[in-house]
């Protein structure tokens, strides 16, 4: 072996044969995430909830998805359709986002579900739920680690009737998930034998509801049956707590009407029950996990829609490490995830055909700020899928 110094020469022929490879082996492309959430009006805190719990899995994940480090893009929808399609196009035409999570509004979302279906771009819809979007507009790319509205109206309609509650008035907001959920109560109360005497409604987001309180005061249903969330669901409990009816008439909602807002309701949500895939005091190992690391990370406590952005999070990873983080390939990535059982702090779910999930819808009643779990409304509750040719 030679013991001369080595020359410069060598010295750079030697840097450059050990840069070569190191340069093939680079970093993959960073995933283009974009967020297509309401960041203003009455759903605000529910799309920061849902940016949270997906960034808390991220965190958890190292930074990386399938192998990829993440970058986002954000547009805030205002949970408003009439401009979703112009921000869906932001993001996927200007920003050229690799995938899709959004939105809460089930108008906003179908219009998303209509964009991505046509460009073949992977979305993963953490809250709205519209039917049709695991429906007729299903596809092969498109994904929903929430809900179906049929799905929590069905279980809470199926709860009510055994209650022993023979009519029941609605009250929604009117549009696709108010009257959805309002369709999916509607068939489980029906199906168990009960009777809906009064549908009202108003338009989305209007909270004026004194007018509809006296109409379900003078037809006088053994319970009321109702979708709020957000802002809204904070003002509907409180009046008609105020309006005198809960004591006669017993509140029932999907559970979007008490998750995230019992610290503006009060006492005035006392007793309240409703059908959700989550609740509080779970009491599970992987729920326990998930609470305190999420109070941990943002000082408060986890509701449904960040578990919704923690699961979307879940999925993409799942589906991207199959298929080595290349977001184009949407068959490899659905044939993944349809086989997966999702580690939830919901509970475990699967992913039907239709790319919904299969999940328990629990029976919670509203108990001293908490939404406590007092049985199971429906047991791996599938959502049809009506409609969805894929
Ligand atoms: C919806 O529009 O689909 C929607 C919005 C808020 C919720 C639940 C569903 O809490």
């Amino acid at each position: 072996m030679s013991t001369f110094p080595l020359s410069r020469r060598a010295i750079v022929a030697a840097a450059v044969s050990l840069a070569a490879p190191m340069a093939m082996a680079q970093a993959p492309a960073k995933l283009r995430v974009g967020f297509m959430l309401p960041a203003t009006g009455t759903f605000a805190a529910l799309g920061a909830a849902i940016e949270n719990g997906f960034r808390l899995h991220l965190a958890e994940q190292g930074g990386k998805l399938g192998g990829r480090e993440v970058e986002f893009f954000k547009v805030d929808d205002e949970s408003d359709p009439s401009k979703a399609i112009d921000n869906v196009n932001k993001l996927i035409k200007r920003d050229n986002v690799d995938v899709l999570i959004g939105s809460v509004h089930s108008g906003v979302a179908m219009a998303m579900a209509r964009v991505a279906k046509q460009s073949g771009t992977l979305m993963i819809n953490p809250n709205g739920g519209a039917d049709a979007v695991t429906g007729p507009m299903c596809a092969v790319n498109i994904f929903r680690s929430s809900f179906s509205n049929w799905q929590p109206g069905y279980a809470i309609g199926q709860a009510m009737a055994a209650k022993g509650h023979k009519t029941a008035a609605t009250v929604t907001w009117k549009y696709a998930a108010g009257d959805e959920m309002a369709k999916g109560f509607k068939e489980g109360f029906e199906k168990a034998g009960g009777k809906i005497t009064k549908e009202l409604s108003l338009p989305f987001p209007n909270v004026e509801f004194q007018a509809l309180l006296t109409e379900v005061a003078s037809a006088k249903p053994d319970a009321t049956f109702a979708f709020f969330a957000g802002g809204g669901a904070v003002k509907f409990v409180k009046d008609y707590a105020g309006a005198g009816l809960k004591k006669n008439i017993p509140l029932f909602g999907t559970g979007f009407l008490t998750d995230g807002t019992l610290e503006a309701q009060g006492a005035d949500a006392d007793g309240v029950l409703t059908a959700l895939h989550y609740a509080d005091g779970l009491n599970t190992p992987r729920d326990n996990a998930f609470r305190l690391a999420y109070a941990k990370a943002y000082k408060m406590q986890p509701d449904v829609y960040a578990v919704q952005g923690y699961d979307a999070a879940q999925m993409l990873g799942i589906g991207l490490a199959a298929v080595k983080g290349d977001a184009k390939n949407t068959a490899g990535f659905a044939a993944a995830l349809t086989k997966a059982t999702i580690d939830s702090p919901r509970g475990k779910f699967t992913i039907s055909k239709s790319h919904n999930p299969i999940q328990d819808l629990y029976l919670r009643e509203v108990s001293g700020k908490e939404n406590k779990v007092v049985g199971i409304a429906s047991k791996a509750l599938e959502d049809p899928g009506r409609g969805c040719r894929m």
